[in-house]
């Protein structure tokens, strides 16, 4: 029974180390296949620039690069999957950035019959992702891409607390990495050969 509904949906993971180029990627795959793009930091931003207890709740965990608290984050996310029940799909951006995170994703979306077909991983290292946030603080305006200090913590988080969500997708055999080093057309090019991949080994 979910298996059948569970095909119906591609439901991504856009993952990678922080400024490795997700949001970038996110925005060309929602055109190519009608997804809906979730990227828990632009909520917490859009919370966060409107002053409201969610924004407020989030704003000192992010100010350090730290992560703001599972609970937190989840609820955000839950209300944000529920908001579009006629979705084709959903693309993750940025999210689950725990494994705790991960089980409740896993969670909600066996609840809606469905499930996540694919995790990609973008493969950047650090000192272009130092090079790259740096270069996108000067005019995104967020102080967490203009502080050294507070980039390199969060690629320690990345590190430490993120990337064992891609073993735990890769114990499903659902983790795939790419190159993120080449221009957006490129990158994109080795995104869309993933996912046209594993979506016809999901139909079969
Ligand atoms: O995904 P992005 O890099 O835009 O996230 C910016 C910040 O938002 C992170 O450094 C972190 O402080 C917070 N965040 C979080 N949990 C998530 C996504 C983002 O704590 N799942
Ligand atoms: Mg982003």
């Amino acid at each position: 029974m979910y298996r059948i509904l569970e095909h119906t949906m591609i439901n991504l993971v856009l993952f990678g180390p922080p400024g490795s180029g997700k949001g970038t990627q996110a925005q060309k795959i929602i055109e190519k296949y009608g997804l809906v793009h979730i990227s828990t930091g632009d909520l917490f931003r859009y919370e966060m620039s409107h002053d409201t207890p969610l924004g407020q709740q989030a704003k000192a965990y992010i100010a350090k690069g730290e992560l703001v608290p599972d609970s937190v984050t989840i609820g955000m996310l839950r209300n944000k999957v529920e908001a579009h029940p006629d979705a084709k799909g959903f693309i993750f951006d940025g999210f689950p950035r725990t494994i705790a995170q991960a089980e409740a994703l896993d969670a909600l979306l066996l609840e809606k019959g469905t499930a996540v077909m694919a995790l990609i991983a973008l493969q950047v290292h650090d000192q272009e992702i130092v090079k790259r946030i740096k270069l996108r603080g000067a005019t995104s305006g967020r102080t967490d891409d203009s502080d050294e200090e507070i980039i390199r913590n969060r690629i320690s988080v990345y590190k430490n607390e993120t990337s064992p969500v891609f073993d735990y997708y890769a114990s499903k055999g659902k983790s795939h990495s790419v190159n993120g080093i080449g221009s957006i057309d490129e990158i994109f090019g080795r995104l869309v050969d993933v996912i046209d991949q594993t979506a016809v080994a999901a139909r079969a």
